[in-house]
């Protein structure tokens, strides 16, 4: 969807202070850097063409899609390649005033390749310091790990990124959920919470409402990704309810991998209109079809999203961001000042 086809709200969305907190940097790798990279590094790709790509991503279920993922990032090899994926993005946020971003970064990704994480966030930090002083982008980076892998191995990358714990926010769990619970990984979050880490994963996005009750009380989370499967519990929806649990949600992903059938069928409001702490991001947008306005706009045509919907969601993604207070009141004085302008 172009931004002259996007709904009323949507246009009024469009330059509305908004952030953005569950974006996976390699999900937002597209088809013509996908190729060029591919190219450069001579790295054999089962497609040719941004047409064979795109065509490519019909999804059935969340491994089908981490299949064509990880084969995706497996073109970033240098810290040129890692520089312009995060320009790439941070471009996407100037463009669609996404203010304040959070970013997922997957070192262990990159291992089979060889690469290290000293070379991944030296072109991040480059794009990241270039994006701050060309227009002030706020960002935070998530170091998140993969949980298909041995809990050993995420250890392992937690202790080896100690000299680079400045530049992340938090911790966060990602990859296949289903077979891999949250159990797995107490003794990962307890090293991370003893680092001061923020704490955030990965669950009820295919997996069962125990996995967030899980997260929450063995990993000790305060946000949840994702979280929609949190609608087939009542006394868990009172409780996130109650204690304001943040959950991102990605209504395009979730369509795209099958949780929802189609947008129509997503219970995105019900979880806002029980008072759940509900945020909007694109999760992986060059698979799935749209970055963080297209997926309001999504809402906005298949559910109906009011203004005050909208607005709601933006305020709650301010409410659940990893910032020190004083940076969401400043977020909150920016939201203040548009809405003064653009009642
Ligand atoms: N990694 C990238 N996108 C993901 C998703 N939607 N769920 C789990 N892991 C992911
Ligand atoms: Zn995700």
């Amino acid at each position: 969807m172009t931004e002259q086809h996007f709904g009323p709200v949507t246009q009024w969305l469009s330059g509305m202070p908004k952030a953005e907190l569950h974006l996976h940097i390699d999900g937002s790798l597209r088809a013509p850097r996908l190729l060029q990279l591919a190219a450069k590094h001579s790295v054999s790709l089962p497609y040719s063409s941004v047409a064979e790509v795109e065509a490519a991503y019909d999804f059935s279920d969340l491994q089908s899609f981490l299949d064509l993922y990880y084969l995706g990032a497996s073109v970033l090899r240098d810290q040129e390649d890692f520089y312009l994926l995060m320009k790439d993005y941070l471009e996407v946020c100037r463009v669609q005033n996404i203010v304040h971003c959070e970013i997922m970064v997957e070192p262990q990704t990159y291992l089979p390749q060889g690469v290290e994480l000293a070379v991944v966030l030296e072109g991040f930090d480059r794009a990241i310091a270039e994006a701050k002083s060309d227009w002030g982008q706020s960002v935070g980076l998530i170091l998140s790990f993969l949980r298909h892998l041995p809990e050993a191995d995420c250890i392992a990358m937690l202790k080896a990124a100690d000299p680079y714990r400045e530049h992340f926010c938090a911790i966060g769990l990602a990859s296949a959920e289903r077979d891999f619970p949250p159990a797995n990984f107490q003794a990962l979050y307890r090293e991370a919470a003893e680092r001061g880490y923020a704490l955030t994963a990965h669950a009820g996005e295919e997996g069962p409402p125990s996995f967030i009750r899980d997260a929450q009380q063995l990993l000790s989370v305060t946000r949840i990704d994702h979280g929609v499967r949190a609608v087939e519990d009542e006394d868990l929806l009172n409780q996130l309810a109650a204690d304001r649990v943040p959950l991102t949600v990605c209504p395009l992903s979730n369509v795209r991998l099958c949780v929802y059938e189609n947008m129509s069928e997503h219970r995105i409001f019900d979880l806002l209109d029980r008072g759940l702490c509900v945020t909007v991001s694109s999760d992986d947008p060059a698979y799935f079809g749209g970055d963080l306005l297209e997926n309001f706009a999504a809402l906005e045509s298949d559910l109906a999203m009011t203004k005050d919907q909208a607005l709601l969601l933006v305020r709650n993604s301010f409410e659940a961001a990893f910032l020190p207070i004083a940076e969401k009141i400043a977020l909150d004085d920016r939201l203040q000042d548009y809405l003064a302008r653009n009642p």
